[in-house]
């Protein structure tokens, strides 16, 4: 490990060494930096207050999530010693109530043939008698991946503090007859038991460019059977961490991995490497041919729905047998350069834990932050029925907006200023950044402008659009992060989507949780969300503002706005 020890020299071995050596996975590796350890006592505006992050260091994704004997375990991918990805581990962290996090030592770490050269993602499973195990990608001395299996070393111990392995590992390895390619065979998911008493799980992979989930069985957990694919996808490129589960149909309760029968639908969820989106189809399993299928309209690609349309990647869920939910965990990577995270000496965010649901619809998902994420709001800052003429903007007081929890409803009683939706603008990524806050409107632009500087030089603005269509009304929601920082080198893509909701008879509703640098916004109660990394350089500290703000010409109502500054979780 190279310490450096001042930040002069730190900067120096980064001028000097440029050299991105190659792609493992989804991931860059800087060969000369993935041990480098910059002692920083950097100025540390970015780090978060309630989003869960180690200290130091690389983090991506959240492995092996799982309620056990009333404690919450997150591991992740961890590089234990630089700010970029490599050396990875497992590390690990557990809670009581999903806000407050003790770290504790890594749990799985190279250590045998099976995953000498690292210790990938993977997921958790409880099997009958409250036992609970880990299946995981491990890098072999071939630098092939091969699926492991580890269990604790003492089920007593609801900390779950250490891991022992299969002496046998691997379980699933390629073998030239199945025709896996030995590097795109990794992120086993969680186990679930057929009627017919068979476990099974699912593998990503890809078979020239179609995205597969590979689909193994077993009886005792040790000895597994590659069955065959429980879905693929032409032109999808590699499947990295899927996950496969439940849903009931109109139910505000999650399901345990294995349910299957009435009124179930299942949902698929695949983080494609190639434009490194969660995207997901709720379908039909078929658990006695062991087929899913997408419903017909159920988009199965990358231009299908997604979890997050801003960062967010490599999610994963899990059941909370203690609460009947179901808990989605996602990565929230940096918009900086490298260069910049190994000054800040830190890469890598979890956003908030969200329950998640299908949708009354049964076409989607909607998602919503933990409930428990509400102990941290202190006093509420609120106004009801305030008309938001267009052109105006009106500053939220009394808060501390770089650590804050905003729920704001719109009412709008007349349409006729929506402008006409032109049947060719099917990207709402793309029209949201045609049309970004700046850029006047009829009914919108209006929303909140968070993280902003007191003369609004700086801003990063989470607004609607109301078009008209053919059908009635489309919202589309965007984050535009164009005007978020003065510092030039972050990347500012703007984020859209659309949310399927009338806003004839629902009231437009957003839900942003602001924290230093993190803006993750739930839009329509959750149907849309969007995540986006931002690091302002004058709205820091305390003199960062939040308004709302409407940029169209038609007035809108702020029929409930309710704010709240957040207090410190204790996470590191
Ligand atoms: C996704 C991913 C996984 C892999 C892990 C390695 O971000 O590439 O496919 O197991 O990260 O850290």
């Amino acid at each position: 490990m190279a310490l450096c020890s001042t930040r002069l020299l730190c900067l120096f071995s980064l001028l000097f060494s440029h050299a991105v050596v190659h792609l493992e996975a989804s991931h860059q590796v800087y060969k000369n930096f993935q041990s480098l350890q910059c002692n920083s006592s950097a100025y540390q505006p970015y780090r978060t207050s309630f989003h869960f992050q180690p200290l130091n260091n690389w983090m991506n994704d959240p492995n092996g999530v799982m309620i056990y004997h009333g404690i919450y375990h997150l591991f992740y991918q961890y590089n234990p010693l630089g700010a970029v990805w490599g050396n990875i581990v497992w590390a690990h962290s557990t809670s009581k109530d999903l806000i407050n996090w003790i770290p504790l030592d890594p749990a799985i770490s190279p250590s045998q043939p099976s995953d000498i050269n690292g210790c990938w993602s993977g997921s958790a499973t409880i099997l009958p008698g409250d036992k609970p195990v880990i299946v995981y990608t491990g890098i072999n001395p071939q630098n092939q991946q091969v699926q492991n299996l580890a269990m604790p070393k003492n089920q007593s111990d609801p900390y779950l503090r250490e891991w022992i392995k299969y002496p046998h590992n691997p379980l699933m390895a390629p073998t030239p007859i199945s025709k896996i390619n030995a590097s795109s065979f990794r992120d086993p998911t969680t186990a679930w038991q057929g009627p017919d008493g068979l476990w099974r799980l699912i593998v990503g992979s890809e078979i020239g460019n179609t995205g597969v989930a590979i689909l193994y069985t077993s009886k005792d957990f040790l000895h597994w059977i590659l069955a065959h694919y429980l879905h693929s996808s032409k032109a999808t490129g590699m499947w990295e961490c899927p996950d496969f589960y439940p849903v009931q149909i109109n139910s505000s309760k999650g399901l345990d991995t294995s349910t299957t029968g009435a009124n179930i639908k299942h949902v698929l969820k695949l983080s494609l490497d190639d434009t490194k989106h969660d995207y997901y189809t709720v379908g039909s399993y078929n658990p006695n041919k062991d087929i899913y299928t997408p419903d017909k309209g159920s988009v199965d690609n990358d231009s299908g729905l997604r979890y997050d349309y801003g960062k967010f990647y490599a999610s994963k869920t899990f059941f909370d047998s203690s609460k009947h939910r179901r808990i989605l965990w996602g990565w929230i990577n940096e918009s900086s350069s490298q260069e910049d995270d190994i000054k800040k000496g830190w890469s890598g965010l979890q956003a908030v834990p969200r329950s998640i649901l299908l949708d009354k619809s049964g076409k989607q998902l909607v998602q919503w932050p933990v409930v428990e994420v509400k102990t941290l709001r202190g006093k509420p800052v609120g106004m009801n029925n305030i008309e938001l003429r267009g052109g105006s903007d009106l500053e939220i007081p009394n808060i501390k907006a770089t650590q804050a929890d905003v729920e704001i409803s719109f009412k709008i009683k007349d349409f006729k200023r929506a402008e006409a939706l032109n049947p060719s603008w099917t990207n709402p990524q793309d029209l949201c950044t045609q049309k970004g806050a700046s850029v006047k409107g009829g009914l919108g632009p209006f929303g909140l402008l968070v993280l902003a500087s007191k003369g609004l030089e700086e801003y990063t603005a989470v607004f609607f659009r109301i078009f008209k269509s053919k059908n009635g009304y489309v919202v589309l929601m965007c984050s535009d992060q164009s005007r978020s920082s003065l510092y030039e080198k972050n990347d500012k893509t703007t984020y859209g989507a659309f949310v399927n909701m009338d806003p004839v008879s629902e009231e437009v509703s957003l839900r942003t949780l602001i924290d230093h640098s993190i803006v993750e916004s739930f839009g329509g109660e959750g149907k849309s969300c969007i995540t986006a990394r931002v690091y302002p350089t004058l709205a820091v500290e305390d003199k960062a503002h939040l308004h709302a703000f409407n940029n169209g010409t038609a007035t809108v109502i702020i029929s409930k706005l309710g704010a709240w500054s957040m207090k410190k979780a204790q996470i590191a």
